[in-house]
């Protein structure tokens, strides 16, 4: 109930309910019908014209051998006779009615026998205010129609910008939001999406920074390494070559990130247990520690280089960063998930929401051994989250990492294989 809609759905009815409630109150006060003991004094002189009209002129009114019968209505009827007593001209008359509809009847007992007379509804008619408070209902139910109907309207475009939020794609932009509705949302539409343009540009340049560094750090790298092949002493030029061929990879994996990013790769239908298998196969034959220990059939959409990336150094942290990696491909009939799992230390735990990061390094000591520039995990990411899947990373419960990839499983009929 604590929404903006409920809220103004409630207002707008609360008002129509409380404005109608209180113009009818007035009304049946201003026209309150009169109370029905003050048509009794007429009613008495009534009975004693008609009871001196047949005592002197008999053939005037029709007289009956018994009361009119129906309901008595008891009140009327003792009032009357109330009446008629103080008065001095006792009277056991009756007043009743037939049915709801008829108007009531008045009986006088005379001597020849009775005298019937009909007379005017005794105001307030029976069943008005069970009518108001139909009125009264009807209202209600109309006022909150048209209350969810407006609050609806009202809260439409509030709606579409939480859609719209929501919707932000894994480039982290947001679709761009219509510019209608009231001119609030109008004004907070146009700065929503001037905010998106800025943050795109932003993200836009900062890439292509990324990308130039990296390319224009070949170069001298190049040159750098024919230099490095000139240094006589043995174990000085092995160790500059390293450091080089990682100053190469470096600039290489931020280049690759940034193609990435910019998502320019196709997708297509593939098979992900026969990418991984392959992929398992051709890391062993490198001398990496790794087994594939269940492999079931999954059809997955993405770019097949991509794919193959993201898997590549999500297997290699693994056998290197983890020791062996154990790896298993599943598959439900909507999702596929390959578990990769390792015996080295994990990750802990107050950095393990870091991993992602650009040049994230848990162990930056324990590294220094293993190659790489920081951009592996980030980089596969980026790929998992385009081909519309999630990487979860946690500790596993005795040791070792647990990476877990999900990819929706590709529903289009007929979709490929291999
Ligand atoms: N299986 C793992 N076990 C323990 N630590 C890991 C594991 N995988 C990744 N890490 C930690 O996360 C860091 C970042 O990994 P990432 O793959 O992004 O970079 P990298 O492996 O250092 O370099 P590269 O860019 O060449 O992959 C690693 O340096 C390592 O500290
Ligand atoms: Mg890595």
């Amino acid at each position: 109930m604590n929404t903006l809609r409920a809220k103004l759905a409630m207002l707008i009815a609360g008002v129509i309910i409380s404005m109608v409630g209180v113009l009818t109150a007035v009304l049946v006060y201003v026209l309150r019908p009169p109370d029905t003991r003050q048509a009794i004094g007429p009613l008495a002189d009534q009975v004693q014209l008609l009871v001196e009209i047949a005592r002197t002129a008999p053939s005037l009114v029709s007289i009956q051998q018994k009361p009119a019968g129906g309901d008595v209505e008891a009140d009327v009827t003792s009032w009357l006779r109330e009446t008629l007593e103080a008065r001095e001209a006792p009277r056991d008359v009756l007043v009743s009615r037939k049915n709801s509809r008829d108007p009531p009847l008045l009986s006088i007992p005379v001597d020849q026998g009775w005298l019937i007379a009909q007379i005017t509804d005794l105001p307030p008619p029976s069943g008005v205010y069970n009518l108001i408070l139909m009125w009264l209902a009807l209202i209600a139910f109309g006022a909150i129609a048209i209350a969810l109907f407006f609050s609806n309207r009202m809260v439409k475009p509030l709606v579409l910008f939480e859609r719209a939020i929501e919707s932000v794609g894994s480039d982290a932009l947001l679709p761009e939001l219509a510019i209608k509705g009231p001119a609030e949302v109008r004004v907070a539409a146009k700065a929503i999406n001037s905010l998106s343009y800025r943050l795109k540009m932003a993200m836009e340049s900062r890439m292509r920074l990324v990308a130039a560094a990296g390319h224009d750090l070949r170069t001298p790298i190049t040159r750098m390494r024919l230099r490095a092949e000139f240094v006589e002493n043995d174990d000085d030029r092995a160790m500059w070559l390293k450091d080089i061929d990682e100053l190469g990879q470096i600039a290489d994996s931020a280049i690759l990130l940034v193609q990435e990013d910019s998502g320019k790769s196709v997708a297509e239908a593939l098979r992900l247990d026969i990418l991984v298998s392959e992929l398992v196969g051709e890391l062993q034959t490198l001398s990496y520690d790794i087994t594939l220990t269940l492999s079931a059939v999954a059809i997955v959409r993405a770019n097949r280089t991509s794919l193959n990336r993201a898997f590549r150094n999500l297997i290699i942290n693994a056998a290197t960063h983890g020791k062996r990696a154990r790896v298993t491909v599943e598959s439900t009939s909507s999702v596929a998930q390959v578990v990769i799992e390792d015996d080295g230390p994990g990750i802990p735990p107050d950095m393990i929401g870091h991993v992602f990061e650009p040049f994230f390094r848990a162990h930056p000591a324990r590294t220094k051994h293993i190659d790489g520039a920081g951009l592996g995990l980030t980089i596969a990411h980026e790929i998992v989250q385009r081909a519309g899947g999630a990487i979860t990373i946690e500790n596993g419960p005795l040791r070792g990492l647990l990476q877990i990839v999900k990819l929706p499983i590709d529903q289009t009929p007929g979709s490929g294989r291999g």
